[in-house]
């Protein structure tokens, strides 16, 4: 199984593919899913900002289209020393991360901090709330 310096390595070694003409702001992520496969994302910005998609995300999009839901980790790397998910990816995240899951925050290979979605999310809305209903 893939160790955490190599995810960190790929996803450092991604911001090169981040598209963040108005921010220059880098930010890359990539996922390792249970099957044992490695998902990218960068963040795509838009002239209409908001449009912006975030670099989590899209690493879990990626997976998803192909048809992977189960995910062991993601690593985000940033251009500020330790890059933190924004709140709309965190509420992302919460849908298809379980507690186990690792959100790996790196400024390096040699320097994280390992977090799981209640730590970023305490309290969140999720489907059991729904199912509550
Ligand atoms: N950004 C991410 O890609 N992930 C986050 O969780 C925080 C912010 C991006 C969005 C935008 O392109 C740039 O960082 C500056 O906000």
């Amino acid at each position: 199984m893939i160790d955490n310096k190599e995810l960190i390595r790929i996803a450092i070694e991604n911001k090169k593919n981040s598209y963040s003409p108005y921010s220059n702001f880098r930010v890359s992520s990539v996922v390792l899913t249970k099957k044992g496969n490695i998902y990218k994302g960068v963040n795509i910005e838009n002239s209409s900002f908001s449009v912006t998609l975030c670099a989590e995300r899209s690493a879990i999009s990626q997976a998803i289209s192909c048809g992977e839901k189960e995910f062991e980790k993601i690593v985000i790397v940033g251009d500020s020393e330790y890059t933190n998910p924004c709140g709309v990816c965190r509420q992302f995240m919460q849908e298809f991360f379980k507690k186990e899951t690792e959100i790996i925050i790196a400024k390096d290979e040699n320097n994280y901090k390992v977090f799981n979605i209640d730590d970023l999310l305490p309290n969140n809305f999720s489907k059991h709330d729904l199912e509550e209903k």
